[in-house]
C-alpha cells in the first residue's frame, strides 16, 4: 500500500522524490513502519540497549538522579522521547526507588508516535512499577507545564529522515528516489543542486564529499534546547552516531534483525541513519547551553559505575542469570560495536 503511494507520488509528478520524502512515507505514513506494534525486542526487528540488559537503564537512572540532585533539585518534568516498550523508564524508576525526594518530584511525560506501543508502555509500566499516576502521554514538548526538565532519549533521533548530498565533479548533487516502470523497481539518481541557499549551506560544510542532513532532527533538537533555555534542566541523548563526518552514507534498513535494502517492502522495515553529534553540539551552543558530557556509550557506562553495579547484581544470581548479565554487559560496552558506535550527549542550561 505504501509502495503504491510512493510510486503514485513519483509518477503523478513525473519527478523523483528526496530520500527524506521516501523515508517519511516508509516510516510515518498512515500505515508506515512506526504504526506497527512489534518493532522493538527479540521478537521484533531490532534490539536496543534497554532490551539487552537492565544494567543500561539502571546506570542511566542513577545518572539522571545525580543530574537532578546537582542541577534541578525540585519538581520537574522527566520527558522520554520514543520510549519503545517502556523498559528504560521502568529500570530508571526501579533503581531510583531509594531516592523518595526524587520520585516525589517527578512529572513523567512520554512522547510516542505509535498507538500500539503506547498501549504496551501503559501495560508494562503498570505491571512493573508501583505508582504510575504521574505518567502522562503528550504530543510534543511545546505544550508542557513550565517546569525544569530532564529530556532523554535512546535511539530516537536516528529515526528522523535525512537528505543525502555528495560532491560530484565539482558540483553538489542530491540523491533522489525514482521508479522504473519497466523493471518495476525503485532506483536512486542524482539531481544537481541549483537552489542558492542550499548551495551556500553545502559549501560551508567541512569540505567533505558526502553529507547527510536532517532538518527534522535539527528542528527537534532546537525545540529541546529552546525548552532548556527557557525553563532549565538537562537533555541526555543516546544514539548511534559520529562527531567527525565519516564521509560515507549511513542510511540503513533492518527487518527481523537482518540488514535489508531500503527499497525492500517499503513501510515494513526500520530505516535509520547515524546522528551527527557535532551538529547537535553546535545547536546546543547556539542556544547558549553547556556541553556537560559527550563521550562513547562505553566510556559513559564505565565511568558511571556499570561494572560495580553488575558485580552487585551477580551476587544474587544463579549461573544462568549470571551468564545473561555478563553477556548483556559485554554487549553494551563492546568497543567494536555498541560501546563505541553509540554516543552520549548531555547538555545543560
Ligand atoms: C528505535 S525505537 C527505540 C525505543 C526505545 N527508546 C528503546 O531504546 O528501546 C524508536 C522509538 O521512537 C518512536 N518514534 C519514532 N519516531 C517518532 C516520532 N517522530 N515521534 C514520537 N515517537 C517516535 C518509535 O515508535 C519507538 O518507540
Amino acid at each position: 500500500m505504501i509502495k503504491e503511494r510512493i510510486i503514485k507520488k513519483i509518477l503523478d509528478n513525473n519527478q523523483s522524490i528526496t530520500i527524506e520524502k521516501y523515508i517519511e512515507f516508509c516510516l510515518y505514513d498512515n500505515h508506515g513502519y512506526y504504526t506497527n506494534n512489534n518493532i522493538v525486542g527479540k521478537s521484533g526487528d531490532f534490539i536496543t540497549a534497554p532490551e539487552i540488559s537492565q544494567l543500561f537503564g539502571e546506570i542511566i537512572g542513577l545518572s539522571i538522579y545525580s543530574l537532578w540532585k546537582n542541577i534541578i533539585n525540585q519538581s520537574f518534568n522527566l520527558i522520554e522521547l520514543g520510549p519503545g516498550k517502556g523498559t528504560l523508564l521502568i529500570d530508571i524508576l526501579n533503581i531510583t526507588k531509594k531516592f523518595p525526594k526524587f520520585q516525589k518530584s517527578l512529572n513523567i511525560k512520554l512522547i510516542e508516535i505509535n498507538d500500539d506501543l503506547i498501549k504496551q508502555q501503559k501495560y508494562n509500566l503498570k505491571t512493573n512499577v508501583l505508582h504510575t499516576k504521574n505518567i502522562k502521554w503528550v504530543k510534543d514538548i511545546t505544550s508542557l507545564s513550565p517546569n525544569p526538565a530532564i529530556i532523554y532519549a535512546n535511539e530516537f533521533l536516528d529515526c528522523l529522515p535525512i537528505r543525502q548530498f555528495h560532491h560530484n565533479n565539482g558540483t553538489w548533487v542530491e540523491k533522489m528516489v525514482n521508479f522504473n516502470k519497466e523493471d518495476e523497481a525503485f532506483f536512486t539518481e542524482n539531481k544537481i543542486i541549483q537552489d542558492p541557499a542550499t548551495l551556500s549551506f553545502l559549501n560551508k560544510q567541512d569540505h567533505n564529499n558526502i553529507l547527510e542532513i536532517s532538518e527534522q532532527r535539527d528542528n527537534y533538537f532546537h525545540q529541546i534546547c529552546k525548552y532548556l533555555r527557557k525553563f532549565g534542566g538537562v537533555s541526555l541523548i543516546i544514539d548511534y552516531g559520529y562527531y567527525d563526518n565519516p564521509n560515507n552514507f549511513t542510511l540503513q534498513s533492518i527487518s527481523n534483525h537482518q540488514r535489508t535494502n531500503i527499497f525492500d517492502n517499503p513501510g515494513t522495515q526500520d530505516i535509520t541513519s547515524l546522528v551527527n553529534f557535532k551538529r547537535l553540539i553546535e545547536i546546543a551552543k547556539w542556544h547558549n547551553l553547556n556541553i556537560y558530557t559527550f563521550c562513547s556509550q562505553k566510556e559513559f557506562l564505565l565511568s558511571h559505575g556499570i561494572e560495580k553495579r553488575k558485580n552487585i547484581i551477580l551476587k544474587k544470581c544463579n549461573n544462568k542469570q549470571k551468564d545473561i548479565i555478563e553477556k548483556g554487559y559485554e554487549r553494551l560496552i563492546d568497543e567494536k560495536n555498541m560501546g563505541s558506535l553509540f554516543k552520549v550527549l548531555i547538555v545543560t542550561r
